[in-house]
């Protein structure tokens, strides 16, 4: 199916929601990127400006296609300019009231079966949508960090996501230059679902002196052909996103068994959050 997308929309100019309005106007859409905090999108451009100069300068890009692609972005400081966008990607905090209140104003903005997609990594889509009069048009587009770099897409239905709504988000994803993945809208899809479980006994191995944690991570680096170990991966996520999506995990899924480690938890109240504050499980002070 043809994605039928000539302009992109996308609210939130943070990591991610930069990264998305990158890729869309490299692969060629017009974008127009919105941010409700002052600096935020001077900080947004001029991380495109960085990027693309050193894409060029490594000889990944023409210089031509680099200002073509920076033609193509606008930075607005009002909801309005996303007017005439045919897909909305909300790139906003991981808070689900504040995605409610983005997409409720959406719904009431975009009257023209416009796609609205959100790039959370732990919400419902289908509570999103709920928040909205149309949730058939409502979808999730799980991007990764980051996102020039990252090839998937994880496209998650909500649970009345018209089918035709998925086709044209697969395949507009495509022409982002990414590999698209469906799935369904359960607690942690199916990339948290797998991975935080893993990290989280990675945890508990420790907690019970399985093995001293550089052990852990390099036994599954060598063993499973991993190119991180699972205790460096959670520090580099955050160990207060690990413990927050296991926590999402055993409500979504009903489950105590997705409860995030006890040592995970104690790690998080010390602050001891990971690389973001110089120490997790491993030491990044020096
Ligand atoms: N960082 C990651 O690795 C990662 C990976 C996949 C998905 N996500 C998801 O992407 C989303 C954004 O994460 P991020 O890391 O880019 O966060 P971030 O904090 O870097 O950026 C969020 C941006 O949203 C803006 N914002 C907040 N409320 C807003 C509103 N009402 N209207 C417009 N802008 C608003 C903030 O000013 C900020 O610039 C979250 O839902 C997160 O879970 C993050």
């Amino acid at each position: 199916m043809e994605h039928g997308v000539r302009k992109v929309g996308v609210v939130g100019s943070g990591q991610m929601g930069g990264g998305i309005a990158q890729v869309a106007a490299v692969a060629g859409f017009e974008v127009a990127v919105f941010d409700s905090a002052s600096g935020a999108l001077e900080k947004c451009k001029a991380t495109h400006d960085k990027l693309l100069a050193r894409a060029v300068e490594k000889g990944r890009m023409e210089q031509a296609d680099a200002d073509a692609a920076k033609a193509r972005l606008t930075y607005a400081e009002s909801m309005d300019a996303l007017a005439g966008a045919d897909i909305v990607i909300e790139a906003v905090v991981e808070n689900a009231d504040v995605k409610k209140a983005v997409f409720a104003d959406l719904d009431k903005r975009f009257t023209g079966g416009e796609i609205l997609a959100t790039n959370t990594s732990s919400i419902s889509i289908t509570e999103i949508a709920a928040a909205t009069t149309t949730p058939e048009r409502v979808i999730g587009m799980h991007f990764f960090y980051p996102v020039p770099v990252m090839k998937l897409v994880e496209v998650i239905n909500g649970l009345a996501t018209d089918s035709a709504v998925t086709a044209r988000v697969l395949a507009l994803s495509e022409a982002m230059g990414k590999k698209a993945v469906p799935a369904n809208d359960r607690a942690g899809f199916v990339s948290n679902r797998v991975l935080m479980p893993m990290i989280n006994e990675a945890f508990y191995a420790w907690m019970e002196g399985v093995a001293e944690p550089e052990h852990i991570d390099e036994i599954m680096k060598l063993g499973m052909n991993h190119p991180m170990g699972p205790l460096r991966l959670a520090d580099f996520i955050g160990l207060d996103t690990c413990a927050h999506i296991m926590n999402v995990l055993a409500d979504g899924l009903h489950n105590e068994r997705y409860r995030p480690c006890p040592l995970l938890d104690q790690l998080v109240v010390a602050g001891r959050l990971g690389n973001k504050t110089g120490r997790g499980v491993f030491d990044y002070s020096s």
